[in-house]
């Protein structure tokens, strides 16, 4: 029987509660299509820096890098310097391990109300370049304290980051409705994004089949509200994909129902799973967490690892729960975190 190390790092916030929901609907997934996984936990991020100083262990690359994939939470608690998460750990694996894919779905759930009135259905996928573009953090502060101060960051565009993001959205395109929007401000930052576009639309050319336009982002705001079913493929620098992908979430009905993977493609490094959304430490510790998207992560995850058939079957009792009204607080429910796993491993 095939076996999958599985590292799980539940962060910080809602993600210890998430995440054990999450472990449980994977279990349960294996055992009915025979293969197992193992996990180990650790206990990394906000709260472990309180008592370490450091979001995760000086070998913590090492240690994860022996795994098949990561299945992650979020960090950042309010105690803790908002600047450090992203930089000491998100950022820290996305980068290290290569994951230069943030594959972001988004679609319509049976049964949840979205805040569109459009009854159409939505299914597109948001590519987010995820290792480059505006989250480079290479910049500084020049005599911040004095009234000369200031600060720079400096986004970073590469011809083989962008041709890499590029070429991994139009195959996933050939595999979808074949048409790929990529999203740009070129007509502003004329140096970093017209390079975008440029090496964009020399890598559409090696796919004729795929239809491929260009939007800005302040246009692609509306759409996502006022069409969103337009869109298949939607490919988009760090800093854009990061604010769509929230939006993303909303049109489906919550922040709560979105999943995410950090993808490294070649499969040197394990790539990382994730719910789009953060700790959200509003509303920790009291069971009523949306559990859907680190649900569905987990759906993406064992997708990457080629249990294709298994990661169906978790999409489907997804539908099946809410359509039968399994919807947390946020979606205008009253199912806690707990019941929605419970649903779901149900209508496996
Ligand atoms: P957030 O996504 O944690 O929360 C935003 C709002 O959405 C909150 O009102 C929250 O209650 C709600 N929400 C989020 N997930 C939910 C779920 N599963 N079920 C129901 N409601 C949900 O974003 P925020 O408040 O901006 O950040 C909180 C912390 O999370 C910060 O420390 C931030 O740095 C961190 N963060 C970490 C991320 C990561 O680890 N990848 C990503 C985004 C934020
Ligand atoms: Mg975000």
């Amino acid at each position: 029987m095939k076996n999958y190390n599985i590292a799980v790092v539940p962060g910080d916030g809602i993600g210890n509660e998430i995440v054990p929901e999450g472990i449980k609907v994977l279990e349960a997934v294996a055992k009915k299509h025979n293969f197992s996984i193992t996990t180990e936990s650790f206990d990394w991020g906000a709260g472990y820096y309180l008592k370490n100083k450091k979001f995760l262990p000086e070998d913590g690359l090492e240690v994860l890098k022996k795994f098949d994939a990561i299945y992650f939470g979020s960090v950042g608690l309010p105690e803790v310097d908002d600047t450090l998460p992203a930089k000491d750990y998100t950022f820290k694996v996305r980068t290290n391990f290569e994951q230069y894919v943030n594959f972001r779905p988004v679609r319509t759930y049976p049964g949840v109300q979205r805040p569109l009135r459009t009854e159409k259905h939505i299914d597109f996928v948001i590519i987010r370049e995820n290792t480059e573009g505006e989250f480079v953090q290479v910049g500084s502060q020049y005599l911040p304290d004095s009234e000369n101060g200031m600060g720079v960051d400096t986004s970073i565009f590469t011809r083989k980051g962008i041709e890499r993001i590029a070429h991994y959205a139009f195959k996933l395109a050939l595999k979808r409705r074949k048409k790929v929007t990529h999203i740009t401000k070129s007509n502003t930052l004329i140096n970093s994004l017209t390079y975008w576009d440029r090496i964009i639309k020399e890598v559409a050319q090696q796919y004729p089949e795929v239809a491929h336009d260009q939007m800005y982002i302040d246009n692609s705001t509306a759409n996502f509200v006022l069409k969103p079913e337009i869109f298949d493929v939607v490919l988009t620098t760090n800093l854009f994909g990061d604010i769509l992908s929230d939006l993303g979430g909303a049109v489906m009905g919550s922040l709560g129902l979105g999943g995410s993977g950090n993808i490294n493609p070649e499969k040197d490094f394990p790539s990382m799973f994730e719910p789009i959304h953060g700790s959200a430490p509003d509303i920790a510790g009291q069971n009523i967490a949306n559990p859907y998207g680190q649900i569905w992560s987990g759906a993406l995850m064992l997708e990457h690892l080629g249990e294709v058939k298994a990661a169906d079957a978790i999409m489907q009792a997804i539908d099946r729960s809410t359509k039968r009204g399994v919807l947390t607080v946020d979606l205008g429910g009253k199912s806690s975190t707990v019941d929605v796993a419970n649903a779901v491993i149900q209508n496996l």
